[in-house]
């Protein structure tokens, strides 16, 4: 089947992987009206069409602390992209290196960071889970600044574990629980044990958290014989702090929706943040990104660099982010279900996605990225 869209490429994915993978990808929290109300906020932001102004094609390039992309997208941390592919996180980070764009490998990867960081020539960014105990967190930052990693994001939208019902009833949790549900539902899915799960197996090993310290590598099939190491339960912004006078490099707090932490980022010495409600699968009752981010635009746009994401499924989701103020966008499932086909038809959604912006671009008369802020900040004003 030809992929043409982000459906396409949901469709293939929820054929190829196990039920269990497939709905911990693509699914949120409790009864999901989080993903609903991101879905209809992108739906109703309406654009006005400008004509005649395309004189020039629409060039999608951007600076992004101060290195130059491709694209105003990236790829996302997500954990665990290494089960949607053998090597997923690998796939991933080449297939963005090849089309330009940013890729931030994650704490949970499968793979591990200097691996990832091995197999591409420009470094990626890197997405810190804060660990407790602390000095755990320290060591791997020191890890990553050692590889050359230049761009640090935070992740400090999961103080507590999101109540996801699925991943309980598929028994995909840590440690791996085999129970008849699960084990069905791996043996309905052949052609996924033999890509992904045989060629771990043939390398001896078993998929597990490859940035966790040794002691804590709990294999996905151990019954928890291993301590477990966990997010930290009292991150605050001290801890920031100092994890922000220990980073030489740019420093990015992801998971903000509130002005007022916006703000206490850039005071605690950030770079940038990602405003994003980490694609609505961690607090149900959430705002949508599009409704918060003009606040936090108008409160730190001048201090910070402003990412966003959450719900992007087309070029034009893209844009909608960008028109409400966010200098770049990531972008997680789409890569993630373009990965479960091939690293290809990973790049393949990339491809589609720059189609789509920059269709996006020309019924909107905006040549750059920047005439995308500008058009905004007009509409403002009207
Ligand atoms: C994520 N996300 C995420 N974020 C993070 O900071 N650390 C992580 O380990 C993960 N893991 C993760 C796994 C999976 C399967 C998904 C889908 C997402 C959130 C991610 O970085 C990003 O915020 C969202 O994915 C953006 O929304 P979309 O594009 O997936 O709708």
């Amino acid at each position: 089947m030809q992929i043409l869209n982000f459906h396409d490429a949901r469709r293939q994915a929820r054929r190829r992987l196990p039920t269990g993978i497939f709905e911990y990808i693509d699914r949120g929290s409790e009864d999901e009206t989080a993903i609903r109300a991101s879905r209809q906020a992108f739906d109703t932001y309406r654009l006005i069409p400008r004509v005649l102004r395309n004189e020039t094609p629409p060039d999608a390039r951007v600076t992004l602390l101060g290195e130059s992309w491709s694209q105003p997208f990236m790829v996302a941390p997500t954990a665990c992209a290494g089960l949607a592919r053998y090597n997923g996180e690998i796939e991933l980070a080449r297939a963005a290196e090849r089309f330009g764009i940013p890729f931030c490998a994650a704490t949970e990867s499968i793979t591990s960071l200097d691996e990832i960081a091995d197999s591409v020539s420009r470094r990626p960014w890197f997405q810190l889970y804060v660990w407790h105990p602390l000095e755990h967190s320290l060591d791997l930052l020191a890890r990553a600044h050692r590889m050359g990693i230049t761009v640090l994001v935070v992740t400090v939208d999961t103080p507590v574990a999101p109540n996801r019902e699925y991943n309980a009833r598929n028994g995909f949790e840590m440690p791996f629980r085999f129970g008849a549900r699960n084990m069905l539902d791996l043996t309905r899915h052949p052609g996924w044990l033999a890509r992904v799960m045989l060629p771990y197996l043939m390398k001896g090993r078993l998929p597990d958290f490859a940035n966790y310290p040794p002691a804590y590598r709990a294999t996905l099939l151990s019954r928890g014989t291993k301590e477990s190491l966990i997010h930290h339960p009292r991150l605050d912004w001290d801890i920031i702090g100092r994890l922000r006078d220990k980073w030489p490099g740019h420093f990015i707090v992801k998971g903000i929706l509130h002005p007022d932490d916006a703000r206490q980022a850039a005071r605690a010495g950030a770079d940038g943040i990602v405003v994003s409600s980490h694609g609505a699968r961690n607090f149900d009752s959430a705002t949508t990104v599009l409704d918060a981010l003009p606040a936090i635009v108008e409160a730190t746009g001048a201090q910070l660099t402003i990412l966003a994401d959450s719900g992007v499924q087309r070029g034009s989701d893209v844009f909608k982010l960008l028109h409400a103020g966010a200098q770049g966008v990531l972008v997680g499932r789409a890569m993630l279900y373009g990965l479960a086909c091939s690293g290809a038809a990973a790049g393949h959604m990339m491809q589609v996605l720059a189609n789509e912006l920059s269709a996006t671009m020309s019924f909107s008369g905006c040549r750059s990225i920047e005439e995308i802020r500008q058009c905004q900040k007009q509409s403002n004003q009207d």
